[in-house]
């Protein structure tokens, strides 16, 4: 196939090459999938204006997010067994990210560990935190991300109990994937990505098996996950997490204008417009939906970010002009890691990055700091109706 062009290629890559199982894993929101579904359509229908005759020359795509510099204001959001769309999935990502001068967050429920990322990479990266009712061992969980030199925590507050994914159950998803027919067969048809998980230790979930009290191997590991994350999690567990972390704190999973006001109240450096790319609340709002009315609320206050259904550089722009101060990618990161492992992951960025530049420049603007809604038509989307009739 040729060189993909687009997020979508890469995607169509991806579905060739990594085992069913953990492809179906990243392509798939909870229930009807309608709010994963509603984040990618969502921003189709926002249009651009189109200017002209503006000086299009030395153009910035450079920002701040958390007062970080970013390269281009998009991250690189915590994703769940990423080394299972490609061997040492995380570790490549952080690697891509790096080299491309943006952030990448790591997920608590990464299959590298925080350590093993921090071995790999020479720049400080963001750890994302999930809250389990044993203290002692999120305190542990921040204790490393500190000693690693993450320089922020993401704590995400959107997943108490788990959002059913209905491809999940009947793929029979587990990692390592048991030896069942229909996953051996998975496996063998996909015999690059096979040979690349032979070659490393890394097949489990790095932050916890031998960490967490009782977690030797993963037979006890799914219902240990049921288990331990806490369902009580609360406001006042924020100021906890805060207080044991000590450094920047970027809050995940707000989608309503009064929780934000809660949020800034916590003292954040920033949060995160995120509905968990659709794979929790099926039937809550896009997120780029709710953006505005919440950067109305809080923006003076604390920086905005947002994720979901982000696939183009177009979507940034979009959702920068809505007054996100940055952006984060969840799956299109994957597919690239799924299709050509660390090369894949550069490639979504320089896809999303060029589509990025040259719509701004065709939108009249040069910085990147300087987009807003004036970029944007405000108009209804045009609906197909009958040619009028010349009266008679
Ligand atoms: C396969 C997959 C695993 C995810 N795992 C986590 C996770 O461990 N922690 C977390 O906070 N969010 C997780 N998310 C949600 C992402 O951080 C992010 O909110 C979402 O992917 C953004 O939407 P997008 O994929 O449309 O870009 C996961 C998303 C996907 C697709």
């Amino acid at each position: 196939m040729a060189t993909p062009l687009t997020i979508a290629e890469l995607k169509d890559v991806a579905r060739r090459r990594v085992p069913k199982m953990f492809f179906d894993y990243a392509d798939s929101g909870a229930w009807t999938e309608g709010t994963y579904k509603a984040n990618e359509a969502d921003f189709a229908a926002i249009k651009l204006r189109q200017r002209v005759l503006v000086d299009m020359t030395n153009r910035s795509l450079e920002s701040t997010m958390i007062g970080e510099k970013v390269s281009m204001p998009v991250a690189l959001s915590p994703t769940g067994l990423t080394g299972m769309q490609h061997a040492d999935g995380e570790i490549l990502a952080a690697q891509a990210a790096e080299a491309a001068g943006v952030p990448f967050t790591l997920s608590t429920m990464s299959v590298c560990s925080i350590e093993d990322v921090a071995a790999h990479t020479t720049k400080p990266f963001w750890f994302q935190l999930y809250v389990m009712k044993d203290r002692e061992f999120v305190k542990s969980l921040i204790n490393r991300a500190r000693a690693a030199g993450c320089s922020a925590l993401v704590l995400t507050l959107d997943l108490q109990i788990l959002g059913q994914r209905h491809k999940d159950i009947r793929n029979g998803l587990s990692t390592p994937p048991k030896f069942i027919p229909k996953h051996i067969w998975q496996v063998a048809t996909r015999p690059k990505w096979a040979f690349e998980m032979l070659g490393t230790k890394r097949r489990s979930f790095g932050n916890i098996v031998g960490h967490a009290k009782g977690v030797g191997d993963l037979s006890s590991l799914s219902s240990w996950t049921a288990e331990q994350f806490d369902p009580r999690l609360s406001w006042d567990d924020v100021a906890w997490i805060k207080e044991q972390w000590g450094g920047k704190l970027i809050l995940k999973g707000i989608m309503d204008a009064d929780d934000a006001v809660k949020a800034a109240e916590t003292g954040a450096e920033a949060i995160i417009v995120s509905n968990h790319g659709g794979r929790q609340l099926d039937g809550a709002a896009s997120s780029i939906s709710v953006l505005p009315e919440i950067v109305k609320a809080v923006g003076d206050r604390i920086e905005v970010h947002v994720d979901g259904g982000i696939r183009s550089g177009q979507d940034v722009l979009k959702a920068l002009c809505l007054g996100a101060q940055g952006t984060y990618i969840g799956r299109p990161f994957l597919y690239g890691l799924g299709a050509y492992g660390k090369r894949g992951v550069t490639m979504a960025l320089d896809i999303i990055r060029n589509e990025l530049d040259v719509t701004m420049a065709l939108c009249g603007k040069r910085d990147i700091r300087d987009v807003g809604p004036e970029l944007l038509h405000h108009r209804l989307p045009v609906v197909a109706t009958e040619p009028a009739r010349p009266s008679q």
